[in-house]
């Protein structure tokens, strides 16, 4: 089976300038950095590495990955693919550091996709010597907000309905769903049992929307935008902070040098993958599904107190 998203893979145009955002401001942890990739961690992370920044000419999604529970369920989701007409490809171990063979695939509507086993884990310590320490007990060695752990895709496709069979078919479930008339708006579907791995929202264009982190509570959330505004990074914040109505999760939307929107993300719920979904009408979505606290900028905001123009010439009444 699959069990979650495991890692992103960015396109970035210069390597040090994102170091600067992602390491040095933001608090990722630099595992290891080459002369064109940047591999990185989060805070609680086991996995040697949740994000693989790619020093490229132009900026783009440069896949993401989800990690399956066995070498062998790689060959069961290759021959799906193969049922469904997708074509697949394999990488040998160690195409990324410390990863076993990967199974690569572009979905229907060509987001790259990679699924992987083997993933080198962090030395906690052995049996014999007992536990030296867990990653996130390395609080004197952090900076930055620090992010968690990787959370979820926000993709956007043409046809919400079509990415929904594959999505199902590769055993994914539906926590909530947009409907708008005959067709899917959005939906937002998991391999494990919080809100998402993978959200799905209607576009012309395929497109990556943001890849989100998990941080420490609404907390994190208001640290990263006092970080980036303090840091010179006031206008990286793209959106919020706010919390949404689908997922119930605090946010905020920041955007990298290159422009990839992260999304700094906390609170979401878990739920029982078998459990049917919980739909929202389009008309219900827009006005409390993307912010519960009202909308981004209401009219209200614009309407003012008239001033009292007579204050001047009104005798002072003693
Ligand atoms: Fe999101």
């Amino acid at each position: 089976m699959i069990l979650r998203l495991g890692q992103v893979e960015l396109f970035v145009t210069n390597l040090d300038k994102s170091k600067e955002f992602y390491v040095d401001v933001l608090g990722f942890t630099e595992v290891e950095r080459t002369e064109t990739n940047l591999y990185l961690r989060a805070a609680d992370e086991f996995d040697k590495y949740s994000l693989i920044l790619t020093e490229k000419e132009t900026a783009a999604l440069g896949s993401f990955s989800l990690r399956v529970s066995s070498p062998e369920y790689l060959e069961v989701l290759q021959k799906k693919h193969e049922e469904m007409g997708i074509e697949t490809q394999y990488l040998p171990k160690g195409t990324h550091p410390g990863q076993g063979p990967v199974l690569r695939v572009a979905e229907p509507n060509g987001h790259p996709v990679e699924f992987y086993h083997s993933m080198e884990q962090i030395e906690v310590g052995g049996l014999d010597g007992g536990v030296d320490a867990l990653p996130m007990r390395k609080s004197h060695l952090q900076n930055g907000i620090p992010p968690i752990c990787i959370d979820h895709m926000n993709l956007r496709v043409k046809d919400v309905d079509k990415a929904l069979e594959y999505w199902q078919a590769i055993g994914f479930s539906i926590s909530e769903y947009v409907q708008d008339g005959e067709e899917t708006f959005a939906a937002w579907t998991r391999a494990k049992t919080s809100t998402h791995d993978v959200a799905l929202v209607k576009q012309e264009e395929a497109a990556l929307h943001h890849f989100a982190y998990i941080v420490d509570g609404v907390a994190g959330v208001i640290r990263t935008a006092d970080l980036l505004a303090d840091a010179g990074y006031r206008d990286n914040i793209d959106y919020g902070p706010g919390r949404h109505g689908a997922t119930n999760a605090f946010f905020l939307y920041i955007t990298d040098p290159d422009g990839h929107r992260l999304e700094i993300y906390s609170g979401d719920y878990n739920r029982d993958t078998d459990l049917p979904p919980i739909g929202w009408t389009k008309e219900q979505y827009d006005k409390k599904g993307r912010l519960w606290w009202g909308p981004s900028v209401p009219d209200s905001f614009f309407k003012t107190t008239p001033v009292n123009k007579e204050w001047l010439k009104t005798p002072v009444q003693n």
